[in-house]
């Protein structure tokens, strides 16, 4: 297994680009199911969790071409609509296939994802909007069984909220279900992320008629077919924001290159109010440190709110930030995986119950931890980055995951951080690998 091993302390400089949305492409990958014709999808980051996704895609019958950045597919044959528990359990975003499968085949068979490091992760959601368009649904031996009726999947009105409000890849299911269904469907408190937009957009570059993505309201006119299309997925705004906090903690006057700040406004305000400045200029996003960012109190909310997925950095930030900060999780109470690994290189921190109280220590030393999921690694790195003294992190198959050779982009601002290979264990596909 790769490990990371990171000499702190060292100043960073000059520009970084942001990768294609790891988010994004997930969902809108899947949608080459739903067209006979020819698909290309450009600025595809190269990860883990798109090979993954274009294995499952391969199981149902799509033939892919992956050329550098850009993945072309076409529909080769319909013969299987299962995807199955061996690729699901590495990846819970392969129940995007859901819709897409159920709109064009009339039938899917999807593994439940099951648990998740992160928290309990349920698809209640998918499968209620599935059900009001009319498909059946049905568990069987872990999977989902939906069929729709014998007149097709027929357009509704959908209250899509649950407990934690939104969800992303539900409203995502619905809308690619709903993009086939006879008629008008209207879902209502649906995710307003701009990775909905993007998969939005990209169905209406197909021949879908879909008005308000980007709003809790999204109304879809049904179509009886969609067309191929060529389709350039939004820059990752999670990896920006990463970024920036790796400048902030290392107080590094940094550029990051290609993001779109207008995804990242509340990252941004937060980073603000905590004494980093954050100057505009196109498409790119300098860095202006300040001597010792200042404590401050983050909710996590569903999009434009502060994400679920900058939580991890932010809580690495506050943990060499003067005073008290308190970060609440309101997306996946439990998701405070990097709390125990940064108390390892001597932050204090108390996380219960949802929210973490984060007391800002002078400086962290480098220590041995271990990545658990995609964002509590990427927290490690940039705390790594900041820290006296030697970090290893084990385990960053998770990093790999959602982003690409991040060792190789941060040593080009001057970062000291190798991969090195500690051994032949294999990588374990456990609950624990999902996110
Ligand atoms: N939820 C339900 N029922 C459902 C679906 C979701 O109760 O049927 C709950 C979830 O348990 C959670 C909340 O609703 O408490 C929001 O979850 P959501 O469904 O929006 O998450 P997701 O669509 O499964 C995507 C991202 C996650 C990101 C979340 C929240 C992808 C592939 N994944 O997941 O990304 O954290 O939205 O923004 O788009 C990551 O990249 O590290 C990651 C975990």
């Amino acid at each position: 297994m790769d490990s990371f091993v990171i000499t702190g302390g060292q100043k960073l400089s000059g520009s970084i680009a942001v990768s294609g949305s790891k988010n994004s492409a997930l969902p809108i990958l899947a949608v080459s199911l739903m067209t006979s014709e020819r698909c290309t999808f450009k600025n595809i980051p190269t990860l883990r969790d798109i090979q993954t996704q274009v294995k499952i895609l391969n199981t149902l019958g799509v033939e892919t071409h992956w050329k550098g950045r850009e993945i072309e597919t076409r529909v080769k044959d319909t013969y299987n609509s299962t995807a199955p528990y061996e690729l699901v359990k590495q990846m819970r975003a392969g129940v995007c296939v859901l819709g897409p499968l159920l709109a064009a085949r009339g039938e899917a068979t999807v593994s439940l994802p099951g648990g998740c490091v992160i928290g309990e992760r349920p698809i209640d959601l998918h499968l209620r909007g599935m059900q009001a368009l009319g498909a059946e649904i049905t568990l069987e031996k872990g999977y989902v069984q939906a069929k729709a009726p014998k007149g097709g999947l027929k357009g509704t009105e959908i209250y899509l909220g649950g407990k934690f409000g939104s969800s992303v890849l539900a409203t995502d299911n619905v809308m690619c279900a709903a993009v086939l269904a006879k008629g008008t469907t209207i879902i209502e408190c649906a995710a307003c992320e701009p990775e909905v937009v993007d998969l939005a957009n990209c169905l209406i570059a197909m021949g879908a008629k879909i008005e308000g993505a980007g709003s809790p309201r999204i109304t879809i006119h049904g179509v009886k077919k969609l067309k191929g299309a060529t389709w350039t997925v939004i820059p990752d705004r999670i990896e920006t924001a990463t970024f920036l906090l790796a400048g902030a903690i290392t107080r590094s006057p940094i550029t990051v290159t290609g993001g779109r700040a207008d995804h990242l406004l509340a990252v941004i305000d937060v980073m603000r109010q905590m004494g980093v400045g954050i100057q505009r200029k196109g498409h790119a996003m300098t860095v202006v440190p300040c001597a010792r960012p200042k404590a401050c109190e983050v909710t996590t909310l569903p999009y434009p709110a502060f994400p679920t997925d900058v939580q991890s950095q932010t809580m690495a930030l506050m943990a060499v930030s003067e005073g008290t900060s308190i970060l609440t999780e309101r997306i996946y109470p439990d998701r405070f995986m990097a709390a125990a690994e940064l108390k390892r290189m001597g932050a204090t921190i108390t996380a219960s119950n949802g929210q973490a109280v984060i007391q800002g220590v002078e400086r962290l030393g480098g220590a041995q931890v271990m990545a658990s999921d995609l964002r509590a690694s990427a927290a490690l790195v940039i705390a790594g980055l900041a820290a006296e003294g030697e970090t290893h992190i084990s385990r960053v198959y998770h990093i790999d995951r959602g982003y690409e050779r991040i060792e190789e982009r941060l040593r080009k601002l001057g970062a000291r951080i190798q991969r090195i290979n500690d051994g032949d264990e294999a990588e374990p596909a456990t609950a624990a690998a999902k996110a």
